[in-house]
């Protein structure tokens, strides 16, 4: 058997080495506290789960569903885009369900990258930006998103050549794994770059919705222009706690929201139909949890950011994304930090690696934990810091 080579190139998981790290440790009957995981802790709220279990009972919910998914949803999806971010879409042409908004991203690149061909990715940046790019037959361009920027691509940065010859840029705000945001005023900026260089913009957005302090994330598609030449890859699993019933959407530009749909109408056969009506009763819905559910995340990342800085480590204040990006003590590197943090305290955090060489100096720590246990793992910090002296 003779596998592709293009799997070659996929770079090795870095997680790997963590993993089993933390799988013995595990085995040996050691309590590992995991701030590693960007998966909401708290359920789906009732009320849609509720939906989801009356469609499913209705035979005509357990068929093939359509990979343009239900009109009822797209028309949902629409509804939300005007109500929250006052972006009026075409349900019929501008917007397009997802299995989980990663399905799409991995996807799209399928549409606009030849072999050989490049893609303007961020660096650090969610790992399926590049991955998409690589596996079809492309070459991901870094942009790396540095803390002196407030973790914004340099434009100018960028060698005229490079751009000219990328078909697609990558932005992802609020930004996984910075926490940091951007404005209007950013993508419109992005949106003159890609004119200028002919490309077309995909921004992958899931935490528009997670968000502090009053703050209320806009959206890529609220920028001039946005629809001629860019789309936006959104998700039901952050907002909605949703994770696991995998639902997400890409809205935007219509010629770009169509060869989504070409590729993957080859690939898939949508999105269970039960799921799709626990969306719409998502979207449309009480919202009153999100708000809840930012209260305790907000105490949660206040709780936290003050012991990082009482044990050293410093970390901007996040505004939007359940992540807080520290960075660690010179004379590490994130993997060596990463690793010392589970073996001495029993707390397992995501190597800045993990997303890219810019990320190294930093390490990722995710908000998505259960009260009690945060507590657990701050006076562990407390202790092991102490031990050090
Ligand atoms: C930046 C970013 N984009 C996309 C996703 C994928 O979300 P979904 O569950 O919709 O596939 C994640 C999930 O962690 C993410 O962090």
């Amino acid at each position: 058997m003779e596998l592709a080579k293009r799997l070659n190139k996929l770079p090795p998981y870095l997680f790997v080495e963590i993993n089993q790290r933390i799988a013995e440790l595990k085995a040996r009957g050691e309590d590992i506290i995991s701030f590693a995981i960007g998966d909401p802790d708290l359920p789906t709220p009732p009320h849609i789960i509720e939906h989801m279990c009356q469609a499913a009972h209705d035979p005509t919910n357990h068929r093939y569903p359509e990979t343009a998914g239900l009109p009822e949803l797209r028309q949902a999806i629409a509804e939300w885009y005007e109500r929250r971010f006052g972006v009026t879409l075409n349900p019929a042409k501008e917007v397009l369900p997802l299995i989980g908004s990663k399905e799409g991203i991995g996807h799209i690149a399928l549409c606009f990258i030849e072999p050989g061909g490049l893609a303007l990715v961020p660096d650090p940046g969610y790992p399926p930006f590049s991955m998409g790019t690589i596996l079809a037959g492309g070459e991901p361009y870094f942009m790396p998103l540095k803390e002196k920027n407030d973790f914004l691509p340099d434009f100018e940065a960028i060698p005229g050549e490079v751009a000219d010859r990328a078909k697609v840029m990558w932005l992802n705000y609020p930004n996984n794994p910075t926490g940091a945001t951007a404005g209007i005023d950013f993508f419109e900026k992005a949106v003159r770059f890609a004119q200028q260089h002919d490309l077309a913009i995909c921004h992958d957005a899931p935490y528009t919705e997670v968000a502090f302090d009053g703050y209320k994330p806009p959206s890529f598609m609220q920028a001039a222009g946005a629809k001629k030449i860019g789309v936006e890859f959104h998700s039901l699993s952050k907002t909605y706690h949703m994770t696991g019933w995998r639902i997400g959407m890409v809205a935007g530009n219509v010629d770009m929201v169509d060869a989504l749909f070409r590729v993957k109408s080859n690939l898939d056969s949508g999105i269970p139909q039960a799921i799709q009506y626990a969306a719409v009763e998502a979207l449309r819905g009480s919202q009153q949890h999100i708000a809840e559910h930012n209260a305790i995340l907000q105490q949660r990342r206040d709780k936290l950011l003050k012991v990082l800085s009482e044990i050293g480590l410093k970390a901007r204040i996040p505004k939007a994304t359940f992540y807080i990006w520290a960075k660690i003590p010179q004379g590490y590197t994130s993997m060596d930090f990463t690793k010392k943090l589970l073996d001495e305290a029993g707390i397992a955090v995501t190597p800045g690696t993990g997303y890219g060489k810019e990320g190294e100096g930093y390490i990722r720590l995710s908000l998505t934990i259960a009260d009690d246990r945060l507590e657990q793992g701050i006076n562990r910090l407390l202790a092991w810091h102490r031990r050090r002296g």
